[in-house]
C-alpha cells in the first residue's frame, strides 16, 4: 500500500476473492466487487453488484423443512468487457502469459485499476489499463475505461460488452445448500446502436431492476469507427465491437452504465430510465472529473490526517472511503440501514445487525444527515417492531436482530458449522440488545447535532417504545427487590442459554440490564425536551401513562446487575460459576480458536459450559459510558463502583474472550486507551490491519467488516482524541499523544464545522468559518471556550495521568 493506493503486483488466483471484496467500488446506492471484466463467476471470481434495500425471500426444503431466507440479491452483472484478438478465445489471465500485473484501488477516488501486460498464444504482446468507478456524483451512474496498447502488432480485436442477468448469490460456501437464484428475467432492450439494456425482477419482493450500458470507442479524442453485432436472450445482453488496432497506438474503451431499481425516488420504469440516463451521460473523462469532485468535498470534512503513523494513516483512509462506499448522502435519500458487510459481499445476507452503533460516532460528527437516514429506516420498521413485541407477549417496540426489506426478524433457524457439516439450531435472535443500541444511537446523534426537530418527529417515538419494551420484558424478582429480565442473550453468541437448559435466552445478562438502567433513566428525559404539545400528542398516541413512567424511574434505580468473584460484573447471571476452558489446549491444538464455538461443538461439546466469550459483553459497558456515566448509573442502582472495577472486568473478560468477531477488537482497543494506552493501540493496529489482512482467514471475501471500519475510526476520535458530548460541551481528553503527534481532522458539532489538530503537546480547535451555524462550545481538561466563527483555541495538553504512562 502506498499513499492512498492499495495495490497489488502480482496475480495470486487464490486471493483474487479477498481483493475483489477490499477493491469494491461503491457510492453508497450500490457497489460493485473489484472483479476484472473479463472474469465470470466461479470459484476465483465473484463480480457481485449490490444495491441497499434489494432483498428477495426464497425457501429452500431441507429435510423436508421449508427454511425462508431473506437475501441482498446479487445483481445483474454489469461489468463484463472481454478481448479477442483477431477472432481468438477472449483474453483472461490463465491462457496468456502475464507480463506485469498492477491490481489497485485509488482510495482518494474510490477507483479500481487494473494494468497489465500480456503475450498471448500468438506472440502478440499487448497491454491492457482498465479504471472503474462507481458515480460519488451521480449515484446511478459508474464507468470503465479500457486503454489497450497492441505493443508489437495491428489487427483486429473483438470487444464484447454485456450486461448479464443470469446471475445467482451463491458466494458463501456456507449457504450454498440455500436457494441462491433470487432474479426472474424481464427483458433485454436495446437504445440506439450505442446501448444495451437488461431487466429482471426478484422473485418474490417484485423489485425490478435495471442496467443499460453504451459502450465506444476513442483514438485520442475521435470516436473510432466500429462494427457492431448484437446478441440477445431474456436475461443476457451482448454487443459485440470489431475495430482495426495498431501497433503502438492506443484505444479506449468506454463502457457508461446506468442502474435504476423500481424502489428509486422519482422513478416511472427502470428499463427506460436506464435506457434514457445513459444516454446522457458524458464521456469517461468528464464523468470521473464529476465523481472525483464529490470526493474530493467528502474528503473535506472525512479525512483524518496521521503523519507520523503511516501504516495507520493509510489504513485509516481505507476505511473512511469504505464507510462512505456504503454509507453515502445517496444511502441517505433511500430506505436503506446499515448491512453489517457492507455492499462487499454475501456474508450475512446484507442483513442489518447492531453494527450500526459502531458506524454512528464517525458519521455523526461530519456527515449527520447520513445517520439520520439510516435511523429512519429504524423508524420505518416501527409498525413491524411493535407487532413482534405483541406477538411475544411485550408492550412497546422490539426490532429484530437481524433486519432486512421490512423489519421483520430475519435471523435463521439453523445455521451450518462448516468444521461438523451440522446445521446447529440458531437462537441468535435472542440477542434483544439490539433495541438498546437504537435507543443509544438516537441519542448519540442527538446530542452530536442537537437536532430537535429528529427528536419530535421520529426519534422519541422511537426510543420511548424501545423504553417500554424493555419496561415489559423485565419483571420484579421480589426476593432480590429488583428488576431482572431472562430469556436474552448478550452480544457474545457463544452463550445461548444456561448449559443444560431447555429454554434458549440468559438471566440477567450484565451489558443489557446496565443499558436498560440507562434507558430507563434517558427516556423520560427525552420526553421532557419535547414541546409540550408534541409530549401531549405522542404520550396519547401510544397510551403512555404515569404509571409506566414511574416503572422506568424505579427500573432505572432497580435492575439487578450480577457480580461475582472478586467483584467482577458477570457477564449474566451464573456466567463465574461456569467452567474454565483450557484454553492451551485449544490453542496447541488449532491455528485459529477465533470460532470456539464451532470447535466445541463439533466436538460434540457445549460452549455454553464455559467462561468464554466470542466477543466483548459485560465490557462493551466500558465502551459505550465514560467512567463518569459509569459511575452515576451504578450509584443510581446501589451499586458500588469503585475506580477498579472497569480494570477488573476488562482484564478477566479479556483472558477469555476469543474475538470470534471483529467487533470485539474495536471494543477492547476503545475500553484500554485510558488503562493500558499501549496495548490498546496494538489492538488498534490489529483492527485496522483485520479487512486487508482478512485475520478472520475467509471471512473478508464475503463482504467487508462495516463495523471494524468505521470502529477504527471512531476509536481514534473517541478513544484517543477522546471526543466526546456532555452537556451540550465537545469535551477532548487526549491519550497516547505522542502517537497523535500531527493529527488533524474535521469535526461537525451541532452544525458548526471544527478542525482540531494535536501538534506535539498543543491541541487546537478551531471554529471554521465555512459551514459555521453557531457558536459551540469546546472543552479540554476541563476549561471550556466557546468558539465563533473563524476562532481558534491553543491548549497546552496536561501532562499524561501516570497509569496512562506506566
Ligand atoms: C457478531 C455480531 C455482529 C454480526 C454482524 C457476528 O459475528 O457476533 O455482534 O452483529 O457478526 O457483523
Amino acid at each position: 500500500m502506498q499513499d492512498f493506493t492499495l495495490s497489488y503486483d502480482t496475480f495470486e488466483p487464490g486471493a483474487e476473492t479477498l481483493r475483489e471484496a477490499l477493491t469494491s467500488t461503491g457510492n453508497g446506492y450500490f457497489c460493485t466487487r473489484g472483479a476484472a471484466e473479463w472474469e465470470d463467476a466461479g470459484l476465483l471470481h465473484y463480480p457481485g453488484t449490490y444495491a441497499h434495500g434489494g432483498f428477495n425471500r426464497e425457501t429452500t426444503i431441507m429435510g423436508g423443512r421449508p427454511v425462508l431466507n431473506e437475501d441482498l440479491v446479487n445483481l445483474p452483472n454489469w461489468l463484463p468487457l472481454k478481448l479477442r484478438i483477431e477472432g481468438e478465445d477472449a483474453v483472461r489471465l490463465d491462457n496468456v502469459e502475464i507480463l506485469s500485473y498492477r491490481h489497485s484501488y485509488d482510495i482518494h477516488l474510490a477507483l479500481v485499476q487494473r494494468e497489465l501486460r500480456f503475450r498471448d498464444r500468438a506472440g502478440r504482446e499487448t497491454s491492457l489499463r482498465s479504471r472503474r468507478f462507481v458515480s460519488m456524483a451521480h449515484s446511478h451512474q459508474a464507468g470503465i475505461e479500457w486503454t489497450l496498447t497492441p505493443e508489437n502488432w495491428s489487427g483486429r480485436v473483438e470487444v464484447v460488452s454485456a450486461l448479464d442477468g443470469r446471475v445467482t448469490n451463491h458466494m458463501v460456501a456456507r449457504y450454498r445448500e440455500l436457494e441462491g437464484r433470487h432474479l426472474n428475467p424481464v427483458s433485454p432492450r436495446t437504445f440506439g446502436p450505442e446501448t444495451i439494456a437488461l431487466k429482471v425482477q426478484t422473485r418474490q419482493s417484485n423489485i425490478y431492476i435495471a442496467e443499460a450500458a453504451r459502450t465506444r470507442v476513442f483514438r485520442g479524442d475521435d470516436p473510432v469507427e466500429v462494427e457492431r453485432s448484437l446478441y440477445q436472450m431474456e436475461d443476457y445482453i451482448q454487443q459485440v465491437l470489431a475495430f482495426d488496432v495498431e501497433r503502438g497506438r492506443p484505444v479506449r474503451v468506454e463502457k457508461l452504465v446506468a442502474l435504476f431499481t423500481s424502489h428509486d425516488n422519482a422513478i416511472n420504469e427502470t428499463l427506460g430510465a436506464a435506457g434514457r440516463h445513459v444516454q446522457r451521460y458524458p464521456d469517461f473523462a468528464e464523468a470521473l472529473a464529476e465523481h472525483e469532485s464529490a470526493w474530493t468535498e467528502l474528503w473535506d470534512v472525512c479525512d483524518i490526517e496521521l503523519p507520523h503513523e503511516p501504516r495507520a494513516q493509510l489504513l485509516l483512509r481505507l476505511h473512511v472511503a469504505h464507510v462512505l462506499q456504503v454509507c453515502s448522502r445517496h444511502t441517505a435519500r433511500h430506505d436503506a440501514g446499515v448491512p453489517a458487510r457492507g455492499l462487499n459481499g454475501e456474508a450475512y445476507r446484507g442483513h442489518v445487525f447492531w453494527d450500526e452503533l459502531y458506524v454512528y460516532p464517525f458519521l455523526n460528527f461530519r456527515l449527520p444527515e447520513i445517520t439520520r437516514g439510516l435511523l429512519m429506516y429504524r423508524y420505518r420498521r416501527l409498525e413491524e417492531a411493535r407487532e413482534a413485541a405483541r406477538q411475544a407477549g411485550y408492550h412497546g417496540a422490539m426490532f429484530p436482530w437481524q433486519s432486512g426489506s421490512d423489519g421483520t426478524e430475519e435471523t435463521q433457524i439453523v445455521h451450518l458449522n462448516p468444521l461438523s457439516g451440522q446445521w446447529d439450531p440458531d437462537l441468535s435472535h435472542n440477542q434483544r440488545h439490539v433495541n438498546a443500541a437504537i435507543f443509544y444511537n438516537v441519542w448519540e446523534y442527538y446530542k452530536a447535532t442537537d437536532d430537535l426537530e429528529f427528536l419530535r418527529d421520529y426519534g422519541a417515538e422511537l426510543m420511548l417504545e424501545i423504553a417500554r419494551f424493555w419496561a415489559s420484558i423485565a419483571h420484579v424478582n421480589p426476593e432480590r427487590d429488583r428488576y431482572e429480565i431472562h430469556g436474552v442473550m448478550g452480544p457474545d453468541e457463544f452463550h445461548e442459554r444456561h448449559p443444560g437448559a431447555d429454554e434458549g435466552g440468559l438471566r440477567n445478562n450484565a451489558y443489557t440490564n446496565v443499558m436498560v438502567a440507562w434507558i430507563a433513566d434517558t427516556a423520560p428525559r427525552v420526553l421532557d425536551l419535547l414541546p409540550a404539545s408534541r409530549r401531549a400528542a405522542l404520550r396519547a398516541k401510544l397510551g403512555l401513562g404515569d404509571e409506566e413512567l414511574r416503572t422506568w424511574r424505579a427500573m432505572s434505580r432497580k435492575m439487578f446487575v450480577p457480580f461475582h468473584g472478586d467483584d467482577v460484573i458477570s457477564q449474566f447471571e451464573g456466567y463465574g460459576d461456569l467452567e474454565e476452558l483450557d484454553w492451551e489446549r485449544y490453542r496447541a491444538a488449532h491455528a485459529n480458536i477465533q470460532r470456539l464455538d464451532r470447535i466445541l461443538k463439533a466436538e460434540g461439546d457445549d460452549p455454553d459450559r464455559y467462561q468464554l466469550a466470542k466477543q466483548a459483553d459485560a465490557v462493551m459497558l466500558f465502551f459505550l459510558f465514560s467512567s463518569d456515566e459509569l459511575r452515576e448509573i451504578f450509584e443510581r442502582l446501589g451499586y458500588a463502583h469503585d475506580p477498579g472495577l472497569a480494570r477488573r472486568t476488562i482484564d478477566y473478560y479479556d483472558r477469555r474472550t476469543s474475538h470470534g468477531s471483529t467487533l470485539s477488537l474495536v471494543t477492547h482497543a476503545g475500553v484500554l486507551a485510558g488503562i493500558d494506552p499501549e496495548s490498546s493501540w496494538e489492538r488498534f493496529m490489529v483492527a485496522l490491519e483485520s479487512d486487508v489482512g482478512d485475520v478472520q482467514g475467509g471471512t473478508t471475501k464475503e463482504g467487508i467488516h462495516m463495523g471494524v471500519m468505521s470502529g477504527t475510526l471512531d476509536l481514534l476520535q473517541r478513544g484517543y482524541l477522546g471526543a466526546s458530548v456532555r452537556d451540550g460541551v465537545l469535551h477532548f481528553e487526549p491519550r497516547l499523544v505522542d502517537r497523535l503527534d500531527g493529527l488533524a481532522l474535521s469535526m461537525q458539532f451541532r452544525g458548526t464545522s471544527i478542525r482540531v489538530s494535536i501538534k506535539g503537546d498543543e491541541l487546537t480547535a478551531l471554529a471554521r468559518v465555512e459551514g459555521f451555524r453557531a457558536p459551540v462550545r469546546i472543552a479540554v481538561g476541563g476549561q471550556v471556550r466557546e468558539l465563533g466563527a473563524g476562532d481558534g483555541w491553543v491548549f497546552a495538553l496536561p501532562p499524561l495521568p501516570a497509569t496512562a504512562t506506566s
